[in-house]
């Protein structure tokens, strides 16, 4: 079998294999996909090591995303706009690809799950971190006719449109200064794992917006609860994301995409 594995540390917690295995169950692939502790210390020398052992390929998850943006040796336009990277392919000529299908992943999941056309519609962004930089450019290609991202700390979210104002209307502001209704409002900031919601008016929510949280768990997240009292139209959270951006990888590797649906729900139910 053909030898694939996410890479992190930790690394127990990763459902990446779980989803992988079945991904290859359900499309008949011969692919085998492991996890491997990273070193911290020495990412590049895990990865020489896994490559040593026949490797093809790896997602990249927490703290090694940067790391893996500066091991290989090319890079696709959405991971150079990430600054960040989540799989890596590594070519029989020794050349390393680098690519980010974070984006792609929420962007597939909230139009082809979902339902969600973005085209036309505005956009209110919640956090300015790593995972906020790493949709931006699948989002804005789909053309929303604005995006606002507020964050706690102004001054990264005015350094992510600034990054990204040559892609679309991108504006930035703090969360009390949001103004206006929204389509479409994404939760990207980490407040969810402190049980904290980003304190924007409720105005930004009308009866047809539509609220996604990157976050997921067994229970609904506190953003969701929100936005939902608020009368939101839809509560997402971010699991089937998770799924998209495996399939993606999985594509990437393999040229063959596999039918999510079946993996969605599965780990859904696996999560009560
Ligand atoms: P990630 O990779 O998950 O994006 P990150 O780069 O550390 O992690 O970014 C975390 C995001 O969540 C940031 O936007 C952060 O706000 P700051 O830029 O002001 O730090 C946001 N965040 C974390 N905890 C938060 C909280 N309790 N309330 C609001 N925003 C929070």
């Amino acid at each position: 079998k053909d030898v694939y594995a996410v890479i992190g540390s930790p690394i127990k917690h990763s459902k990446s294999p779980w989803i992988h295995t079945l991904f290859a169950e359900v499309t008949q692939e011969p692919v085998e996909y492991k996890a491997v502790l990273g070193n911290e210390q020495d990412f590049a020398g895990s990865v020489d090591a896994f490559r040593a052992e026949g490797g093809l390929g790896l997602n990249v998850t927490v703290p090694f995303k940067q790391d893996a943006f500066n091991y290989a040796t090319e890079h696709s336009e959405r991971a150079k706009r990430a600054g960040a990277v989540n799989t890596l392919v590594f070519r029989e000529d020794g050349s390393v690809l680098a690519d980010n299908t974070d984006g792609v992943g929420i962007v597939r999941d909230i139009t082809k799950n979902h339902g969600f056309n973005i085209q036309g519609q505005r956009v209110l962004i919640l956090g300015a971190g790593g995972a906020v930089r790493g949709i931006l450019e699948p989002l804005l290609s789909e053309q929303p006719s604005a995006v606002v991202i507020a964050n706690r700390t102004v001054s990264k979210a005015e350094e992510l449109a600034q990054d990204f104002a040559d892609l679309g209307s991108v504006s930035a502001c703090g969360f009390v200064d949001v103004e206006g209704a929204f389509d479409l409002i994404i939760n990207g900031t980490s407040a969810s794992l402190s049980g904290e919601l980003p304190p924007v008016p409720e105005t930004v929510i009308q009866s047809s917006t539509v609220c996604y949280d990157m976050m997921y768990g067994a229970e609904m997240t506190v953003f969701n609860q929100w936005a939902q009292k608020q009368g939101a139209s839809q509560v997402i959270d971010g699991l089937g994301m998770l799924v998209e951006q495996a399939a993606e990888s999985f594509f990437i590797w393999r040229g063959v995409r596999p039918d999510t649906t079946p993996v969605l729900t599965a780990l859904r139910d696996s999560l009560k």
